[in-house]
């Protein structure tokens, strides 16, 4: 059934694993991640933001996402990530959806509080639950200096104001994890303090770890070998994110090595085989690969096999 993350993520808190979030946009990536899922015994939140939304069509999406709950018969999340404004989740709540993340992470903290609240009240009137934001994910870009990037992290004094004032569900934090390929220049490093001192301040309440791809290099050096150009990529090593996941992390948010992986697979075939011209031959192999790195990622990354 589609259900809220409630459930998920209280029996995630209290045995040290987490779920994963995977973000969709077409029916080869959603059925990649819930057919991994279903075999791994695991429930899974698929999430889209605004322009995957726009992408797919609302319609269009809703019905591929109900077909695949019935089809596997796990319990499915279907969340907004990154809702830019009241309005956006409002509409993802009135389609359907069983979470809606308001990232208002980018206004100073009073307005960001404002902005949630109102989206906690529409959100939970209709049974619905909220994910926010608190603090800003540093890409490599920012990192100038590491006191910049640091000076971006949440802070747990904040944490706890913040959720004790929105009523928020779950909480999305920054200790170092940033979006896309290229999130470290040198050494891999995440606050572990702040995130345990953010934990103590909300205890049993559910975290979330965005930027959470590994970036797995099997798959950067796939794209580059049949025609890819993807210099200096690089990601979360897999022992920090099955550490963040032990603890108060109970949402990792993947989309970065999905793409990676279905794009790899689409350029290995229109290299190995280029008399093929059939569509199901490439996103075929992409639905494939997208399955094996979901695998890959409940039983290495997240800890939810048998979760359900
Ligand atoms: O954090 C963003 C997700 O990877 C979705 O990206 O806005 O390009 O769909 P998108
Ligand atoms: P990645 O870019 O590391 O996959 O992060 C995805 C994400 O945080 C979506 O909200
Ligand atoms: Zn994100
Ligand atoms: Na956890």
């Amino acid at each position: 059934p589609l259900v809220t993350t409630k459930e998920m993520f209280k029996k995630a808190y209290e045995n040290g694993y987490a779920i994963g979030a995977f973000n969709i946009n077409n029916m080869e990536i959603i059925q990649g991640i819930v057919d991994a899922a279903k075999e791994e015994n695991s429930p899974v939140i698929l999430q889209v933001s605004a322009s995957a939304i726009k992408y797919a069509r609302p319609t269009y999406l809703m019905k591929m996402v109900e077909a695949a709950v019935e089809d596997t018969g796990i319990p499915i999340a279907l969340h907004l990530d990154h809702g830019e404004s009241f309005d956006v989740c409002k509409m993802c709540i009135d389609l359907g959806f069983t979470s809606v993340m308001i990232d208002a992470s980018k206004y100073p903290l009073e307005e960001n509080i404002r902005i949630t609240k109102e989206v906690v009240e529409y959100a939970h009137s209709k049974g619905v639950v909220v994910e926010a934001e608190l603090g800003k994910l540093a890409g490599i870009e920012d990192e100038v200096k590491v006191s910049a990037r640091e000076a971006k992290f949440t802070d747990p004094d904040e944490a706890y104001e913040f959720v004790s004032r929105t009523g928020v569900d779950s909480l999305a934090i920054a200790i170092g994890t940033s979006h896309g390929a290229y999130k470290f220049k040198g050494e891999a490093k995440l606050d572990f303090e702040r995130l345990e001192a953010i934990a103590n301040k909300l205890p049993g309440f559910p975290l979330v770890l965005h930027g959470a791809s590994a970036v797995m290099p099997e798959f950067v050096e796939k794209c580059n070998k049949y025609g890819g150009k993807l210099e200096g990529a690089q990601g979360i090593p897999v022992d920090m994110l099955r550490k963040a996941a032990s603890m108060a992390i109970c949402k990792i948010n993947m989309d970065t090595d999905l793409r990676l992986a279905m794009t790899a697979s689409i350029r290995e075939v229109f290299a190995t085989k280029p008399e093929e011209f059939d569509p199901r031959k490439y996103l075929g192999a992409a639905r494939d690969s997208i399955k094996m790195v979901v695998k890959d990622k409940i039983k290495t990354v997240l800890g939810s096999s048998n979760a359900i």
